[in-house]
């Protein structure tokens, strides 16, 4: 392997300084603190290869940028930007691993620095509190923390081997001394606990169990709800008594990587579902509701076991497809050619249904933004509600 250049570290502090100013002046740094740690933590240290997303009109593609091979100023300047870069694809390729580009899934990355500062900041850690994150990445935010928290405030999971390697040797290269664990971080670390604070870095599709047990009562979780339509919303929870939390989504478009163990099954055998016998009617609305951050989340809360699917069977034309693999229930979406759409609905479940149903509630109560939503979790269930826990509401995946 090429030996990096020497770094200029001269150059990397310059870098990092433009990138906390802009923070600042974009209002994502709120805190002297932690403006201090994004001017001390070298991001450079955590993400020294990553792949660069190109788009080919065929499909997105992925370059991996190395040290050593690429202009070492472009690189610098990159690493300094407010921009997710991503470090792994498939769960195993590193851009070390590769000469030219590929296509492939995101696995693992450092994410922008503008979205970690801000969960940072709404997690809101004081001095002496001890936070648990899920899904170190790259090493980067747990080292923010480890600089404005003191490493031995800092406990960090990440589920894949390799990434979990990577972060350790970056974040000692660093300085910072967490305690970092190779594990499934929905199984929270138990040895650490109680826990002032939880962040995840990666989105549920409900709540742990054991995030509940391990934050003490009146401590904060933040962290993506996600599912298998690609709804996301950041929800900041208090911890109660007793296996209960509740709280509010806040604003803005954060999604993240799923957790691998909430991650949708493989779609294989699909084709045969959706030929089975199915009703057909004209749908309310069409598959531009699952394209719209708010309906998308809406339409799956009331199918919390569905997942999006785009294919087309038979060689015909790509259509969009709601498909719940555990009852063998789908809904496709067929344009009916007049600029509307027809639903066909098979099995058990009638999933189109039910996410119009949901999408017209929302819209009767004024089509509100994310922020009018909360979630109230007890020991037997996870509901997400909109206005007030007694408006309506939906269970999130048991
Ligand atoms: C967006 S990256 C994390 C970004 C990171 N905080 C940073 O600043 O570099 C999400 C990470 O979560 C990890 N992950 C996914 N599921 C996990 C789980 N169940 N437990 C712990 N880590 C998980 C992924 O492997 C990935 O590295």
């Amino acid at each position: 392997m090429t030996e990096p250049p020497p770094l200029d570290e001269h150059r990397a502090a310059e870098l990092r300084h433009v990138l906390a100013d802009r923070l600042e002046r974009d209002g994502y740094l709120r805190s002297a603190a932690w403006r201090s740690a994004v001017g001390t933590v070298p991001r450079h240290e955590f993400v020294r290869a990553y792949f660069r997303r190109t788009r080919s009109p065929q499909a997105t593609m992925w370059t991996p940028v190395v040290p050593g091979h690429d202009d070492a100023e472009a690189w610098l300047e990159e690493v300094y930007t407010d921009d997710t870069l991503v470090t792994q694809l498939d769960g195993h390729l590193h851009p070390t691993d590769l000469d030219g580009s590929v296509q492939g899934n995101p696995t693992s990355s450092s994410t922008l620095p503008s979205l970690v500062v801000r969960m940072l900041q709404d997690l809101g850690p004081q001095d002496g509190d001890r936070v648990l994150e899920v899904g170190t990445g790259t090493g980067y935010s747990t080292a923010l923390m480890c600089e404005r928290l003191g490493s031995e405030h800092v406990t960090s999971v990440e589920i894949d081997p390799a990434a979990a390697e990577r972060a350790r040797a970056a974040i000692t290269a660093a300085g910072y001394e967490p305690t970092l664990v190779n594990g499934d971080g929905l199984l929270g670390h138990p040895e650490g606990a109680p826990y002032d604070g939880l962040i995840a870095t990666c989105s549920v599709r409900t709540v742990p169990r054991a995030w509940l047990e391990q934050v003490r009562p009146g401590g904060t979780i933040i962290t993506t709800v996600s599912g298998w339509l690609y709804g996301s919303g950041l929800v900041k929870l208090t911890v109660g008594e007793g296996g209960t939390a509740g709280g509010r989504f806040l604003p803005g478009t954060v999604s993240f990587m799923i957790a691998r163990p909430h991650a949708a099954p493989a779609v294989s055998g699909v084709a045969g579902l959706l030929i089975q016998d199915a009703d057909e009617r004209p749908a309310q609305v069409g598959p531009e509701v699952l394209a719209d951050w708010t309906t998308q989340f809406v339409a799956q809360l009331a199918v919390p076991g569905a997942q999006y699917i785009g294919m087309s069977t038979d060689g015909g034309p790509m259509l969009d497809h709601v498909v719940d693999l555990a009852t063998r229930s789908f809904a496709t979406l067929v344009p009916d050619g007049r600029g509307g759409c027809l639903v066909r609905q098979g099995g058990p479940l009638r999933l189109w249904d039910a996410a119009e149903e949901a999408i017209s509630s929302w819209r009767k109560a004024g089509a509100p933004p994310q922020t009018e939503f909360g979630l109230t979790v007890t020991p037997d269930r996870q509901r997400v509600w909109l206005g007030s826990p007694e408006g309506p509401a939906w269970d999130l995946p048991a």
